[in-house]
């Protein structure tokens, strides 16, 4: 069976990090006749700058065909008003109804974590209500420019919308045997929005008795992420919340560098990307972490239904770290293709030689 992944690069790391994700899916494909066939897209700001073009209506109709995407990162200072991430990044999740934002921070090591006395293990596995809330951009400006400007930013909250999150959220938890599902939001403030929120909560975590339930408001909820982490498994969230609780799991959990996410609505291309962006700091050094992106492949590989690889590909991510062969960010010294072409040899060749 013939599957087609696109591989979007992006802009800074992004090009950098795919480049190892590509490496490991390439070596995979070929030990083990996954029978992907991977496509290069020129998507970024680079092509935006050339073109003036983001991305056309034909190539969203042409990704929808695919089985998977990959995307790096989008962000660019050339570009300073994201107009080319709005459109592409935010274009599939929006367009695609890309509903889930799952984005699973798992820690490898305590020594990873900025935390003290952290003894881990620790899971945290988000769901970003990815299609509405604060990022519709419904609302507008008036009287820009002048002392009497207006912007408002409509935060858009839907039953359909709340509901899919939520559910998906408690399938998750029940069909992997976790304990608890906690709910983030701000209902003591918005009070419209985080009533539907906790009440559509009540009613679908109502058909999972064994998991423990629990709602939190966002500013408490991350600051016991930092006190607590360990009590946290499941989080579902909206898009804004879920955006930033997953920086700081990420961070609490070994830093950004080291997260994935895939955007799914089951049935529909699935969209894969690390959870950093292109950052411009260190884009072009060779230095960045490629196991956000690595990781990307693991979801993906688990989403095609072959978590066996997945797994393999944790495994041999986890061994790199316990070896020390890492980027800087985790205290290494090692580059960007370094790690990728460990962790690929890790994955296709220890595998090989106990065969
Ligand atoms: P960022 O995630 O790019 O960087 C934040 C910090 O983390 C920086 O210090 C960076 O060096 C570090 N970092 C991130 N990924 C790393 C990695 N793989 N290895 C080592 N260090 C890493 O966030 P930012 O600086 O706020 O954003 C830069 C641009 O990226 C902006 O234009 C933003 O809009 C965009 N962005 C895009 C995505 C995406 O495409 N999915 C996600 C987040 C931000
Ligand atoms: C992310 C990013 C995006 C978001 C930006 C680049 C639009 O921060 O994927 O986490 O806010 O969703
Ligand atoms: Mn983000």
């Amino acid at each position: 069976m013939i599957r087609r992944v696109a591989l979007i690069p992006g802009d800074g790391i992004g090009v950098e990090v795919v480049r190892e994700a590509r490496r490991l899916l390439e070596a995979l494909n070929a030990s083990e006749s996954l029978g992907l066939e991977l496509v290069d897209w020129d998507l970024g700001a680079e092509r935006y700058l050339r073109e003036g073009i983001t991305i056309t209506d034909e190539e969203f109709a042409a990704l929808a065909e695919y089985d998977a995407v990959l995307l790096g990162a989008l962000g660019d200072p050339r570009v300073p008003g994201n107009e080319h991430a709005k459109d592409i990044l935010l274009g599939m999740r929006f367009k695609l109804d890309l509903y889930v934002n799952f984005r699973p921070c798992v820690l490898l090591s305590p020594k990873l974590s900025p935390l003290r006395d952290l003894v881990g293990p620790l899971c945290l596995e988000i769901f970003r209500e990815n299609t509405e809330g604060a990022y519709t951009g419904m609302g507008g400006s008036f009287k820009t420019g002048t002392s009497d400007e207006v912007a408002i930013e409509e935060d858009v909250n839907t039953r359909k919308g709340v509901e899919r999150i939520i559910w998906a959220a408690f399938e998750f938890a029940g069909s992997r045997g976790r304990g608890r599902v906690t709910l983030v939001d701000k209902a003591n403030v918005q009070r419209h929005a985080g009533g539907l929120w906790r009440r559509v909560f009540a009613e679908v975590g109502a058909a999972y008795a064994d998991i423990e339930q629990d709602a939190m408001y966002v500013d408490a909820m991350v600051m016991d992420l930092v006190r607590r982490p360990e009590r946290y498994e499941v989080i579902v969230t909206s898009n804004l919340f879920g955006d930033i609780v997953s920086d700081l799991a990420a961070e609490v959990t070994g830093g950004l560098g080291l997260a994935p996410s895939a955007n799914i609505h089951p049935g529909r291309v699935a969209l894969f990307e690390p959870v950093h962006g292109s950052a411009p700091d260190i884009a072009g050094k060779g230095i960045a972490n490629p196991i956000g992106a690595i990781r990307c492949v693991s979801l993906m590989l688990d989403h095609f239904g072959r978590s066996d690889l997945g797994e393999r590909v944790e495994a041999a991510v986890a061994g790199s770290v316990e070896a020390g062969k890492t980027t800087p960010d985790l205290g290494g010294e090692y580059s960007t293709e370094d790690v990728g072409q460990w962790i690929t040899a890790r994955v296709v060749g220890v595998h090989a030689a106990s065969t």
